[in-house]
């Protein structure tokens, strides 16, 4: 005998019935982002290794040691995927989108890959659901994203989320903005942590988002970006923020906010969980203007953002949970070989009306097939033997209840709706 192969590590199984749950949260993501005018783009989980290089940025967390890139069989260095915003920005450039009426609308969902550190809420292939919107540089444009991120989320019952805001101002804020900041932790820099020494003259940006205690503290006394930026980034985000306040949307500023990734500008924000807390982010976004053009496309403005699946099931409100995993299910036993293509026919009858209704397909007995129904929490069964084979009949049998009735065969879909109506309790 072989011995068990296991999952690598950072990926994960998800087995049903929580699988019921990433269903539904797609579906509703389809449902709202559709209203939205966002339709979906299918991306590829390969690209080439450069194409994360020069969007999110090579001196970045992910790129500079998160990703996981290998030669092919004729050596070009591949990457999978850790993100989708430069996938979309590739895909713009590479198949024209420019000429389709702008701003065009898109989401994706599906794996993304980043060789982190295990822990709760954090893998190493994990599922983003995102949307973009390309070729709208007002401010409006961050409000639409923002309101369709706020609709979605309370379509799922979220009512305890937290969206933090900032702005970062336009790259030619940055080196002003960074000289400041150097210039303010300068007396203290030994105190920063090894990875903030590294980052003083590789990514000083970074320095504001460290999560390491006394590296924060430092970083707390520091001028925020916001105070540095343009005029004309500074109404951008101010014009944001009313734009929300009018959609009666809560959003809070975050002076420190940063995000992991180097190609935003002004607008940035991040969606935070109480049950998660701070470093296990929900949802990040932003906006990214420059992005198009540094892939050598045209100037085309874009702003978006991405949830992570993993941790969006983790913290869902027990009304979704509860929704989705207590549909109800009928188990149809046939009784014998005859009876077993009428319960399928049964099934199929039931399924085209939406009810989960399996049939006993082992061949097992009366008692043994109740037996199995009552195993996978079936609120009703439907027993086909000779005698209701030979009457074109069925006994439905109400398992809640140990009631039973006979019933032509045309019957059941009605009955077994009546019945699945009642509460079990009644
Ligand atoms: P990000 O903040 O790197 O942004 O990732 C977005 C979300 O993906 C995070 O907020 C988190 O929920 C989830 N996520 C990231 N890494 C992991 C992990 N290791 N395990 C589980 N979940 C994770 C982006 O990727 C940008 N492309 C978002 C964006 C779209 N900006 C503009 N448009």
């Amino acid at each position: 005998m072989g011995s068990m192969i296991r999952k690598v590590k950072g990926t994960r199984d998800i087995l049903p019935p929580d699988s019921r749950l990433w269903v539904e949260v797609e579906a509703t993501a389809h449902r709202v982002f559709g209203g939205f005018g966002y339709e979906e783009i299918r991306l590829p989980l390969l690209e080439s290794t450069e194409l994360f290089v020069r969007s999110v940025g090579e001196d970045t967390d992910i790129v500079s040691k998160e990703m996981y890139t290998f030669a092919d069989r004729k050596g070009r260095s591949l990457t999978l995927r850790p993100e989708g915003t430069a996938s979309v920005a590739r895909a713009f450039v590479e198949n024209g989108l420019g000429q389709r009426p702008q701003p065009l609308r898109l989401t994706y969902l599906g794996p993304m890959f980043r060789y982190e550190k295990m822990q709760r809420g954090r893998y190493r292939q994990f599922a983003q659901i995102g949307i973009e919107i390309l070729g709208a540089a007002a401010p409006q444009a961050d409000v639409e994203v923002l309101l369709v991120l706020h609709t979605f989320l309370a379509a799922l019952g979220f009512d305890d989320l937290i969206i933090v805001l900032n702005n970062l101002g336009d790259p030619e804020d940055r080196p002003r903005f960074i000289d400041g900041l150097k210039a303010e932790l300068s007396p203290h820099r030994e105190k920063l942590c090894s990875d903030c020494q590294r980052r003083w003259d590789a990514n000083p940006l970074r320095i504001l988002d460290c999560k390491v205690p006394s590296c924060r503290e430092l970083v707390a006394e520091t001028t925020p970006v916001a105070d540095v930026v343009s005029d004309e980034a500074k109404r951008h985000v101010e014009e944001v923020e009313a734009g929300l306040a009018a959609l009666d949307i809560k959003v809070r500023r975050a002076p420190r906010l940063v995000r992991g990734l180097d190609y935003y500008l002004r607008t940035v924000f991040e969606v935070i969980s109480p049950q998660l807390g701070e470093d296990t982010v929900i949802c990040g976004g932003g906006r990214y203007d420059r992005l198009i053009s540094d892939l050598g496309g045209s100037r085309i403005p874009g702003t978006g953002f991405a949830i992570g699946e993993d941790r969006l099931v983790e913290v869902l409100p027990e009304s979704f949970r509860n929704r989705v995993l207590d549909r109800p299910v009928v188990a149809v036993l046939p009784l014998g070989a005859e009876a077993a293509a009428t319960g399928l026919g049964v099934t199929r009858d039931l399924a085209a009306r939406g009810i989960t209704a399996p049939t006993e397909v082992t061949g097992r007995s009366l008692k043994a097939g109740l037996k199995w129904a009552g195993k996978i929490g079936a609120r009703a069964a439907i027993i086909i033997g000779q005698t209701e084979l030979e009457a074109n009949a069925a006994i439905v049998r109400d398992l809640a209840r140990s009631e039973q009735q006979t019933v032509s065969l045309d019957q059941v879909p009605v009955i077994i709706a009546r019945l699945l109506q009642k509460k079990e309790h009644e």
